[in-house]
């Protein structure tokens, strides 16, 4: 049952185009389980996204929510579309008919929206309004990582990066050594990326190379993050930034640091990368970073990896807190978003690494053993229906 999809929606969704013609995409929207509560999981523009590609990664989300203890189960959706190629007006009408097509099985009790790649806070207040106008009232807790005019969690944005801190704080400790004086190099410079160099800047680490799309840069006395952030806001790269000199992607995960951080797309560390990995600590910001060879590669130098679903489980964990703060029309301060989110990632951290020494497993292993065992008990104690 763990390993079939709850619930899987397959939608055309029809596009008029603003210069009137017609195109057609395809939508997905997958329910893998719903027995610990509502679906919750992010909606992705892509080209490459398919139904294979929305299972995996609602699955994913199953084990995330189960692992930072969220009354939640887990989905996915996406469109098979470009999203740079089309104006905002068709973006719009692209996010509203998709929304109108899975909107009997959407809500805030059943399944639950987020921003991934490819859309943002706008296009979950979209979503949001096409179900609110369907419903006749406006329903803030349809969605989360909208924008704060409309009922959006102050903390949402830095979430990810901050939880990403977090359990790279509680590995290094483990392990006996300190934040503040580690060496880190983060490949993606976007909403994870960017903000966990800042954060790691701030909390004393050394960030000493950063890359993107286009390459990246490295400075082995330190990177000034914060004008760093300012020249991509200009230029739109890391590239170009003084005090730096340049270094290819590749080279980048390569690089003699206490802490890689992978933030950027899927697959990057894998049989071929993997072996010239000289990091101590592999601390995984984005989704599926690692391939499954790539893993068994670190596992045999002795790297430790922190796994995505606990790694960069800050993001869902602040957007329940946005679904509750909406749910009870009562928001909390930044101060208490960021204390509550610190408690639950060094908790989910404690409960993975203490089952992983119990256990002798890496903590990827311990991780998902976690996960699975409270979904399969909350299937075990709700019982099979009918
Ligand atoms: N945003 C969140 O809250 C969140 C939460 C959990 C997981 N994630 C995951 O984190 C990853 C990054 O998400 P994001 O929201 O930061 O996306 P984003 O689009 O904001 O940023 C992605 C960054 O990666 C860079 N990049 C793209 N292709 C690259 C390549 N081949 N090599 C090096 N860099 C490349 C881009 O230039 C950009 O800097 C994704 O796997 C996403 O699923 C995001």
């Amino acid at each position: 049952m763990l390993a079939t999809p709850r619930r899987e929606i397959n939608v055309a969704v029809p596009l008029r185009r603003d210069d009137g013609t017609t195109e057609l995409f395809h939508g997905f929207r997958v329910q893998h389980n719903v027995s610990r509560g509502p679906g919750k999981g992010g909606l992705r523009y892509h080209p490459s996204v398919d139904i294979d590609e929305v299972r995996a990664l609602a699955m994913l989300m199953t084990w995330k929510c189960a692992v930072v203890e969220l009354p939640y189960g887990g989905a996915k959706g996406g469109v098979g579309i470009t999203p740079g190629e089309y104006s905002q007006d068709e973006l719009e009408r692209v996010t509203r008919r998709y929304t109108s097509e899975i909107m009997p099985v959407i809500g805030p009790e059943r399944d639950i929206m987020a921003p991934d790649m490819g859309t943002n806070e706008q296009t979950m207040a979209w979503v949001m309004d096409t179900y609110s106008v369907s419903q006749g009232y406006t329903i803030p807790a349809v969605v989360t990582g909208k924008p704060l005019a409309v009922g959006g969690s102050l903390g949402r944005p830095t979430a990810t990066s901050r939880g990403v801190v977090h359990v790279t704080q509680a590995a290094l400790v483990e392990a006996g050594h300190d934040l503040r004086g580690a060496t880190i190099a983060v490949q993606g410079f976007g909403k994870v990326g960017a903000h966990a160099a800042s954060i790691f800047a701030a909390e004393g680490a050394r960030v000493i190379a950063v890359s993107d799309e286009h390459g990246g840069i490295t400075n082995p006395t330190g990177l000034d993050v914060q004008r760093l952030v300012d020249h991509v806001a200009e230029t739109g790269t890391v590239q170009g930034f003084d005090a730096s000199d340049p270094i290819d992607n590749e080279a980048l995960l390569a690089l003699d640091v206490d802490v890689l951080v992978p933030a950027a797309v899927d697959g990057v560390l894998n049989s071929s990368t993997a072996p010239s990995v000289r990091a101590r600590f592999v601390v995984e910001g984005a989704n599926g970073p690692t391939t499954a060879d790539g893993d068994r590669i670190l596992a045999e130098k002795g790297t430790v990896v922190v796994p995505d679903i606990l790694a960069n489980a800050g993001g869902v964990v602040v957007s329940y807190f946005e679904w509750v703060q909406a749910n009870q029309a009562y928001w909390w301060t930044l101060a208490e978003i960021e204390e509550k989110l610190g408690g639950r990632m060094r908790s989910a951290y404690e409960d993975v690494a203490g089952l992983a020494r119990r256990e002798g497993v890496t903590l990827r292993d311990a991780a998902l053993a976690i996960g699975v065992r409270r979904v399969a008990e909350a299937h075990q104690i709700r019982g099979l229906y009918p």
